[in-house]
């Protein structure tokens, strides 16, 4: 069984992050969560921990204890991390090497295979900016799990769309399974 690291992005899909928590632990896997401060604005880390069962993480700097380094503690000995959904400026932010929260300073500390499941409107997928930082992350490695063509959260259908909690998770059991984690 794996360990699993799920960053959350504040974006209008970040509910659904909700079923793919659900999915990864009832495959018996162990999935720690980390909310983006915007992420908080769409859901809260008590929806996420009642369904994963483990502790939701925000903040780069513990007040509980100096032993435990958020950034560093979740990412020791996992099998992988997942960003789903991801917005494009966590994209932008990781393309760049920023790591002034938690999650994208989780993201630099990351030695594990890693997925993005990015869900924005098409304009936004479209923009160059995006492209060329997704490219960037692709070419180090990083897997992408869409978008896809459907309805967009603003109304609109298009190339963006959040890939199915379910469709993540498969592609998550595949990589991990490449891994000889199952
Ligand atoms: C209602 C609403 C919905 C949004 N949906 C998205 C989205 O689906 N994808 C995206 O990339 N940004 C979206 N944004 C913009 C992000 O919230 C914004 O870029 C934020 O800084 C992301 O921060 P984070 O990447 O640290 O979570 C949305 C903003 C609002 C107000």
């Amino acid at each position: 069984m794996a360990d699993i690291l799920l960053g959350i992005t504040g974006g209008a899909a970040a509910f659904k992050a909700v079923t793919l928590v659900s999915i990864l632990r009832k495959s018996g896997h162990t999935v720690n969560t980390i909310l983006t401060g915007a992420a908080t604005e769409f859901i809260t880390t008590t929806q996420i921990s009642a369904v994963s069962g483990m502790p939701c993480y925000t903040d780069l700097f513990s007040k509980e204890s100096t032993a435990f380094i958020p950034h560093i503690s979740l990412t020791d000995n996992i099998d992988l991390m997942v960003i789903a959904p991801s917005t494009a400026h966590f994209i932008a932010r990781a393309a760049l090497g920023f790591g002034d929260d938690l999650l994208t300073a989780a993201f630099l500390a990351c030695d594990s295979p890693v997925v993005i499941a990015p869900a924005m409107n098409t304009r936004m997928w479209n923009n160059p900016a995006v492209q060329s930082n997704v490219n960037i992350l692709s070419s180090r490695g990083i897997n992408f799990a869409g978008p896809v063509s459907g309805q967009l959260a603003c109304g609109t259908t298009g190339f963006g769309r959040f890939m199915e909690a379910a469709d993540i998770a498969d592609i998550c059991f595949e990589i991990l399974k490449n891994g000889e984690v199952e």
